[in-house]
């Protein structure tokens, strides 16, 4: 039995930040608390009818795979979808995914070979870091901070990661987990280096239409670096329906899309129900976005408010997506977090937050720092952050205490 052993690949994947207090919560809960949860990109935020509606509309009848390349009808849909952000496509420059959380896969094995590297900017969507350590790659951090608002470096600075075997630059646009936007000039000098040296840019616009001041868009409307571009895309946030599964990748691309092409071949094929789903959806996105962007703003606003009367305690004012990181006053959070659900609550509730070390690649970074997603309506977030204030109050008594 001790010679089964367990793949290097797989021990090499660290366990979701997100989802390892869920022990604790549990018998936090067991005690009759409530534990008002803001670490998952998990939104309270119900799907349109639409949804529900087309889904009703599938006959009783055998359920068979979805077509690799996408049913026709829902990647027609993607395709008049991208029509909305100056994006002329045909559909064999989209495959429709399980999630973007696939098409992130693909497009680190569509231009990776193990021991390549790929650049990235640090705080990162911690699923990059599964990936990587599954694909047997390096990722390459650049640390941005968030006392200069997650501002990139300049195209130097960058530039000195670059290796001879770095293959991709990695870019979530709105930003999880900092919330933040590129600006036209970083994303100029993110093209200019990729062209430079021949580089891929993978770009996550999972969070396209969340954004509180400007008009969405995506990467792929700038022409000069298309070629080089995948970009990989997700129906879960902005139609708040992250069980339906259901993302894809794109690109401009052929051998891109060849290369991915048959990766969706050896998988078979993403939902198909969901993909009939969210036809209605693609077809007419604007209503719903805009009226979810309008409540996450709202609730960006009732958390701001409730941190910036929390002392010691620092934040970026997000920009975009449903996500914020702050620096609080203790060495640990991952022990602060432990304390709120073991030892903390304040008329039968806590909360639950991320601890954002996981969120950084460079050893010791983040542990000072928390990840909040606001994805409960604003009279909860408003308790959560008097919990959180009263919370880290009580932590630092018993601290000095002990
Ligand atoms: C930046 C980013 N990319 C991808 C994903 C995964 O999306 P999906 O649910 O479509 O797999 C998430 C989910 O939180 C995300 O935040």
């Amino acid at each position: 039995m001790n010679k089964l052993r367990i793949s290097q690949r797989v021990s090499q994947v660290i366990h979701s930040p997100i989802r390892k207090f869920l022990p604790l919560v549990l018998k936090a809960e067991a005690k009759g608390i409530e534990v008002l949860k803001i670490n998952v990109g998990d939104p309270d935020i119900e799907p349109s009818p639409k949804f529900w509606q087309a889904l009703k509309k599938f006959p009783p009848q055998n359920l068979g795979y979805a077509p690799s390349p996408g049913i026709a009808e829902h990647t027609r849909a993607w395709q008049k979808y991208y029509t909305h952000f100056g994006l002329k496509l045909k559909p064999e420059n989209i495959i429709p995914t399980v999630g973007c959380a696939e098409a992130m896969l693909f497009s680190l094995l569509v231009t990776t070979d193990p021991g390549d590297e790929i650049i990235v900017f640090e705080p990162l969507y911690s699923s990059y870091k599964g990936f990587a350590a599954v694909c047997n790659i390096k990722l390459v951090p650049i640390t941005l901070r968030v006392d200069s608002g997650f501002a990139l470096p300049n195209e130097q600075t960058i530039a000195k990661k670059i290796t001879s075997r770095t293959k991709a630059i990695v870019v979530v646009n709105p930003n999880n987990p900092t919330g933040t936007i590129l600006t036209s000039r970083e994303i100029t000098r993110l093209i200019n280096l990729a062209v430079k040296h021949h580089l891929f840019i993978i770009t996550d616009e999972t969070y396209r239409e969340i954004i509180f001041k400007g008009r969405p868009g995506s990467l792929l409307q700038i022409t000069r670096a298309r070629q080089q571009m995948i970009l990989v895309d997700s129906a879960s946030k902005r139609f708040s329906c992250p069980g339906a599964r259901i993302g894809c990748l794109v690109s401009y691309n052929p051998a891109i899309m060849a290369a991915a092409l048959k990766l969706a071949m050896v998988r078979l094929s993403a939902p198909t129900l969901e993909q009939y789903g969210l036809i209605p959806l693609l077809n007419n996105p604007r209503a719903f976005t805009r009226t979810i962007t309008r409540e996450y703003k709202k609730r960006r606003g009732a958390v701001i408010k409730g941190l910036r009367q929390i002392p010691g305690v620092t934040c970026y004012q997000p920009q975009g997506a449903f996500y914020l990181i702050a620096k609080l006053p203790v060495k640990n959070t991952e022990d602060f977090i432990t304390f709120l659900l073991t030892s903390f609550q304040d008329k039968k509730q806590t909360i639950l937050v991320t601890p954002a070390e996981d969120f950084y690649i460079t050893e010791g970074l983040g542990r000072n720092e928390i990840r909040i997603a606001y994805v409960l309506d604003t009279k909860k977030l408003t308790r959560a952050m008097i919990l959180l204030k009263k919370g880290l109050a009580e932590y630092q008594t018993r601290r000095q205490s002990s």
